[in-house]
């Protein structure tokens, strides 16, 4: 683990300064990229994508997702994998670096991260909570049941339960938190680098399974026949909100992983496969759960429920389904802790960075906050379940919020600041690698997205979303 030249250390060898920090970032290129992938990937792919293509007209919402990862989600990650790695500092930090004149407030958009980081993270960690409940409560045979009826009543037991929700949200802020400690390299990397890979078998096992069951193919029409009827302005923000929710994008989490990607990494086309890769695991989570959920008769539109109510009920309908079960709740598991660690990291670097307190104090405090605000997402089925604002509960404006409108409007200011402001000719230094890549071809096309393509689409989907145009 090399520690960069210009850390400073004191005679005891301790490291002094501002750059007393852990910027000793990934060990490894692959290491990287497997963080990377593990934030990106998460419960993104496997609660958020396949309800919200089930609500929004299957194979249409996915062409529109797959247009806005292109020519919005990508883009943005360049920007902020780019910048973090030139500024190597944290999400606020970076922007305050590389803006021309320490007058101009765009370290406002870092901040802006660090909050909406800490609005993902307050209903984040509830669901997250709800997966880890479920593995154990598959393990133990509790939700073996193929009426909905009774695995709708366990999902209620458990989320109007204040105890327990409060007590699985805070079982994942605690171990989150050990990982988080232990550092970039031995924390984080060393994490995403063992759960990844279990959980493309695990997925490709249940993959098989489900596309092997008699009546599957009514699962494939449905993800890949389009109906354009349902798309409208609304759905079509929501599947450039989930472009930005799955990639991590528009808060600065790709800000600080970037600033420990290595130096001669290539950007755009490492950034690529980190989306290619999430992209696939979003379609083999789709080709897990709707083959079966046709197979068995069960309704595919079932909202944020059908992970907790209608998937248990399609395990129970099959053979062997409860070792299924379990297999597929401990994947959520693993994809959730990928996303949560870079979360949490986002927080905790600035914190570390900026201040004395150093890692394990900023991550105390950071889980401590984190508690405080998720426990109002984590009650909002029961203590606060009629405490609501524009008609949504903590829990679903959290959602709201952070997806439809914080990520795209931090995706367009800093889409706007590395186009226009930090400019085309930082760009191209950053993205060659100071020359020493030939990508002519591929940085004059994301210069060209970046300033013109993406802060449009933005607008124009942000503007019409909201019902303003
Ligand atoms: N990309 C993660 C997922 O799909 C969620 C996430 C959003 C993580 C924003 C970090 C930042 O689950």
């Amino acid at each position: 683990m090399a520690v960069r030249k210009d850390v400073q250390k004191s005679a005891n060898g301790k490291l002094i300064g501002k750059e007393a920090l852990q910027r000793t970032g990934f060990a490894t290129a692959l290491g990287a990229v497997f963080a990377t992938i593990g934030s990106a990937v998460g419960l993104g792919n496997i609660w958020k994508f396949p309800y919200l293509t089930g609500e929004n007209g299957g194979a249409a919402f996915i062409i529109v997702y797959l247009i806005s990862t292109l020519l919005v989600g990508l883009p943005v990650m360049i920007a902020e994998i780019m910048m973090g790695r030139e500024a190597r500092s944290n999400a606020i930090e970076t922007m305050r670096k590389l803006s021309p004149s320490k007058s101009q407030p765009w370290w406002l958009i870092g901040v802006a991260g660090v909050l909406s980081a800490f609005l993902i993270m307050a209903f984040y960690t509830e669901v997250a909570g709800w997966v880890f409940a479920y593995v154990f409560k598959s393990i133990s045979g509790g939700l073996l049941s193929t009426d909905p009826a009774v695995t709708s009543q366990a999902f209620t037991n458990l989320v109007s339960s204040p105890f327990q929700s409060l007590l699985w949200q805070w079982i994942v802020l605690a171990l989150m938190s050990l990982i988080i400690i232990r550092g970039v390299s031995k924390g984080i990397e060393a994490t995403t680098k063992r759960l990844l890979p279990l959980l493309l078998v695990l997925l490709i096992i249940i993959d098989i399974r489900s596309l092997t069951l008699p009546g599957a193919v009514e699962g494939l029409k449905f993800l890949f026949t389009p109906d354009f009827s349902k798309l409208t302005g609304a759905a079509i923000l929501t599947a450039m909100g989930l472009a930005f929710f799955k990639l991590s994008v528009g808060m600065g989490t790709m800000t600080t992983y970037g600033s420990y990607w290595k130096d001669d990494q290539n950007i755009p086309s490492t950034t690529a496969r980190v989306m290619l890769s999430d992209l696939a695991v979003s379609m083999l989570a789709g080709l897990a759960i709707f083959p079966a959920v046709f197979a068995f008769g069960f309704e595919p539109t079932a909202g944020p429920s059908l992970l907790f109510i209608t998937i248990p009920s399609v395990f129970a309908s099959m053979p062997f389904g409860n070792i299924f079960m379990v297999l597929f709740f401990l994947l959520a598991s693993f994809a959730a802790t990928g996303a949560m660690l870079s979360l949490f990291e986002v927080p905790v670097a600035f914190l570390a960075e900026n201040t004395k307190m150093g890692r394990v104090k900023a991550t105390v405090i950071t889980a401590v906050l984190l508690g405080v605000i998720g426990s109002t997402a984590a009650l909002s089925s029961s203590t606060l379940a009629n405490f609501t604002v524009f008609g949504k509960t903590m829990f679903d404006l959290y959602d709201y919020l952070s997806s439809n409108l914080l990520l795209p409007i931090g995706g367009l200011f800093i889409a706007i600041f590395t186009g226009w402001v930090w400019g085309a000719e930082n760009i191209r230094k950053a993205l060659s690698n100071h020359g020493t890549l030939k990508n002519e071809m591929v940085v004059n096309a994301v210069i060209v997205i970046i300033k013109f393509v993406t802060p449009v689409l933005l607008i124009l989907v942000l503007l019409n979303g909201l019902g303003i145009v």
